[in-house]
């Protein structure tokens, strides 16, 4: 909390997604942000730039851009998107040992000026930086959460409602397990207000619609070429500050800490989880079909191996 008692969230690194999910954060009013990166000039200059928009868009938040993490003193959340992202031919395990250092060094300057705080990461590969930022902070579990879930069901989401032809507001739609290829979209329980998905589209654009959303982070990556995408995925990280800082008591799927949860233990995975004041403040085990248990396996054996090369 900042000492006018608003609240406060720091977002590390000023790159695509964390600048977009800044901007998020102040034009939505949820809190002041200060936004910390290696470049020099790059976070003061995005950050004014941002404030410079706020007598036309209307939000009196503030935004400081700063390389050090003084100022970030005492920040309710705090978002972690420093790191280098994938480019085409890259996967986001290539990213593994670069991005460990830049996040392992992160989380040690965030815990110690805001001990308090609620983490949530967003470097890649996501499921593997959740361990290096839990064991950098030393952070209890609950207050280490990873995005991906959201975007990937965002995906899922925007997919299955472009395919049905019927609003995104109706969709509700989730994905299990870890952020790569081994994701688990779990489209028994995909609906259309309430309703099941398969009474809207057949099998063949079902399946179809799974292959896309597991692809979905490359599919940008093409296009894009020089880099990754960063409007969903900061849209979706502003939902989990969001959850936490109005305690909201949401069920989004995030990597959240598991101790046992669908038989994997020590490991952050994909799962659903309630977000609220505290962070994890509840983990949502669903009844997996064998087949769906079987897809999650291998995606927690996927996880487990990446942790391995830290
Ligand atoms: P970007 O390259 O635009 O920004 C990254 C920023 O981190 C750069 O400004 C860089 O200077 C900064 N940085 C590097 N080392 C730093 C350090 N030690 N301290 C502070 N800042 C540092 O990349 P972009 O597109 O913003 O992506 C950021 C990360 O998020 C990547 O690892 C990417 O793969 C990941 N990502 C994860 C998603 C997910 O679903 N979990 C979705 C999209 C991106
Ligand atoms: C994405 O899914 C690259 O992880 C990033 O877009």
């Amino acid at each position: 909390m900042n000492r006018s008692g608003r609240r406060k969230v720091t977002v590390v690194g000023a790159g695509f997604v964390g600048a977009t999910a800044a901007q998020r954060i102040i034009e939505k009013g949820l809190a002041d942000v200060v936004m910390v990166d290696i470049a020099e000039g790059i976070p003061q200059g995005k950050g004014l730039d941002m404030m410079e928009s706020g007598p036309v868009e209307g939000f009196d938040m503030t935004i400081v851009g700063t390389n050090g993490y003084e100022a970030t003193a005492g920040s309710d959340v705090v978002v972690v998107t420093a790191g280098i992202p994938r480019k085409p031919g890259m996967s986001r395990d290539d990213l593994l040992k670069t991005n460990a250092g830049i996040v392992k060094a992160v989380c040690e300057q965030v815990a110690k000026y805001s001990p308090e705080a609620i983490m949530i990461v967003v470097s890649n590969p996501l499921d593997a930086m959740c361990h290096v930022a839990l064991t950098a902070s030393g952070f209890p579990a609950h207050r280490v959460i990873g995005m991906a879930g959201v975007l990937d069901s965002a995906r899922m989401r925007h997919f299955i409602a472009d395919a049905a032809k019927v609003s995104v507001k109706n969709v509700q739609a989730f994905v299990l397990g870890g952020h790569g290829d081994t994701m688990v979209p779990l489209m028994r329980y995909a609906t259309i207000s309430g309703i099941p998905v398969d009474r809207f589209l057949d099998k063949a654009t079902i399946d179809a619609i799974a292959t896309r959303t597991r692809n979905g982070g490359i599919e940008i990556v093409n296009y894009l070429k020089t880099g990754s995408a960063y409007y969903a995925p900061s849209s979706s990280a502003v939902e989990m500050v969001d959850a936490i800082l109005n305690d909201r008591k949401e069920l989004l799927p995030c990597a959240v800490h598991l101790s046992g949860q669908y038989g994997a233990k020590d490991l952050f995975l994909g799962v659903l989880a309630k977000l609220g004041k505290e962070g994890v403040e509840q983990i949502i085990e669903l009844e997996l079909l064998p087949e769906e248990q079987a897809n999650l396996d291998k995606s927690i054996a996927a996880v487990k191996e990446l942790v391995t090369l830290l």
